[in-house]
């Protein structure tokens, strides 16, 4: 098989990560009949619209603390997604968790979003994604307005990038 179908592949909301699109992944699920369950969903935390460059993260309990797409200045660069995403949830009556889940639950049935939370009421919020429809419409317009901005800062450091693709 020419794919590693276990490194991690991150999909997520249209811009953010759209690798496994283009690097044949999502192409052998679909011939092998193999479900894919997205790395970091929620861009680990940034896609929910409650995190910005004023964001802290713990430098010895974190990941994320070493990550350059969570580095204060790319976390400010790259609010343009975020505010994409709250302008569909508005329109929706939803949040921008939710839009950027319903996104990939979407894209086939196969995709699979499985969001982490330590939190109860963020789990609840997540879970809302399965009753927002995005239309054929809705995907088309986010697929527009995402095709024209540049997503800043690697999505992990160096070391982790290495980790899970050494070629
Ligand atoms: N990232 C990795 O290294 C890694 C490794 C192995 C497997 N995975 C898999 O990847 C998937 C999840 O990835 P992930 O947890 O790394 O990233 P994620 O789901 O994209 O994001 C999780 C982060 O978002 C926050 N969050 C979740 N829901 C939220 C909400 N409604 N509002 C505000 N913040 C919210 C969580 O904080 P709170 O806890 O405060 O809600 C957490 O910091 C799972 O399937 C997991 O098993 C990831």
């Amino acid at each position: 098989m020419p794919y590693s179908l276990s490194r991690p592949s991150s999909l997520n909301t249209p811009s953010f990560c759209r690798d496994p699109e283009h690097n044949g992944v999502l192409a052998a699920c679909e011939e092998l009949g193999i479900g894919f369950v997205p790395w970091a969903p929620l861009g680990e935390g940034y896609l929910t619209g409650k995190m910005d460059q004023n964001t802290k993260f713990d430098t010895k309990t974190d990941f994320r603390a070493t990550f350059p797409r969570m580095f204060p200045e790319n976390m400010a660069a790259n609010m343009p997604v975020v505010d994409i995403l709250r302008t569909v949830a508005t329109a929706k009556n939803a949040t921008p968790a939710q839009v950027a889940l319903a996104w990939l639950l979407a894209q086939k049935p196969w995709i699979v979003p499985i969001p982490g939370t330590r939190r109860v009421d963020h789990l609840t919020e997540n879970l809302g994604a399965l009753d927002i429809k995005l239309t054929r419409g809705d995907l088309l317009a986010m697929e527009e307005a995402f095709s024209k901005l540049k997503v800043h800062g690697e999505r992990m450091s160096d070391m982790h990038m290495r980790q899970i693709d050494p070629n």
